[in-house]
């Protein structure tokens, strides 16, 4: 008998083998790694696969049809990996391709949005800057997000660009980093802002380099662990928790699409996950049908 019918016959076999299967994160590239900190400290039981698209980043200035295909294409290969839950870490491809996933796959899915809501609940100026892809600016989904919360707040929408590129290249700090990103940021503080919301998973890697320049004149606003708790929210209620003890020494499965040396380095040095990464090759599906 072959382990789907036993399951069939056995629930709770089913159940138990779901739990103990990974949780599947993408992103472009290395971003969704700042997503992959916050579900480690929220959910440490939980085993992890992350898929780094670094051959195609930055996702920010392509064309929509392109991110929607690689979006697919990735949560379909994690989805065959066994992923019990899959977790679009990238704020880019949430804009432009939830939607799509989720009619393809009836597992828990979550996905990352600027945080737009919480940054005019706490701004006091009234001022917020919002610093994103190009890509995701310029989505209904974002202008809906900023319609809904515009009439009492001003928000400064600046496209990070270069700044991916940067994280890509594990450059948090260098000169030239600290005067594009003061580039961006000097406007916003100039116009008033007190908050900043961070709406691509890349830039919580520049929180410090984000201080040296503002100090505590903006309150940074990172959704990672409040999306890191919706997951556990959507875990509980499927009944997919891992129950069992968290291995302090388990490390993530991480796999890029592009050479993992940059992973291996930026998870090591800001993660303190120093693990092997493995090169994976998901073609896209146009690829696939020889479109
Ligand atoms: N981390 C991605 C995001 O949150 C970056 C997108 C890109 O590759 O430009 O939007």
């Amino acid at each position: 008998m072959s382990a789907d019918a036993v399951s069939l016959l056995n629930p709770t076999l089913r159940a138990d083998a779901c739990a103990n299967a990974p949780v599947g994160i993408f992103d472009s590239g290395l971003g969704g790694l700042s997503m992959l900190r916050a579900v480690r400290a929220v959910l440490p039981r939980e085993r992890l696969i992350y898929v780094a698209d670094s051959l195609y980043a930055p996702y920010g200035e392509k064309d929509d049809d392109f991110i929607v295909d690689r979006t697919v294409a990735i949560c379909g290969w994690l989805a065959a990996q066994g992923a019990k839950a899959l977790v679009v870490a990238c704020n880019t491809a949430t804009a432009q391709s939830i939607a799509r996933v989720r009619e393809l796959h009836a597992i828990p899915l979550v996905g990352v949005e600027p945080g737009v809501k919480p940054a005019a609940t706490i701004s006091r100026s009234r001022v917020v800057g919002v610093l994103a892809t190009q890509v995701t600016l310029r989505s209904a989904r974002f202008q809906t997000l900023l319609d809904r919360h515009a009439s009492d707040c001003h928000f400064l929408c600046q496209p990070g660009h270069g700044l991916v590129q940067a994280v890509e290249r594990c450059d948090t700090s260098s000169s030239q980093l600290m005067a594009l990103l003061e580039s961006y940021l000097a406007p916003m503080l100039d116009a008033g802002a007190d908050t900043l919301v961070l709406g691509c998973t890349h830039y919580p890697f520049l929180d410090r380099a984000i201080r040296d320049i503002a100090g505590e004149r903006l309150q940074i606003v990172d959704t990672s662990v409040a999306i890191a708790r919706q997951l556990e929210r959507l875990l509980e209620a499927g009944g997919l928790q891992n129950d069992a003890s968290p291995d302090p020494a388990a490390m993530p499965r991480f796999c890029s699409t592009a050479d993992g040396g940059p992973q291996r380095q930026l998870a090591a040095s800001l993660l303190q996950l120093d693990t092997p990464v493995e090169h994976v090759v998901i073609p896209s599906p146009h690829e696939r049908s020889g479109t």
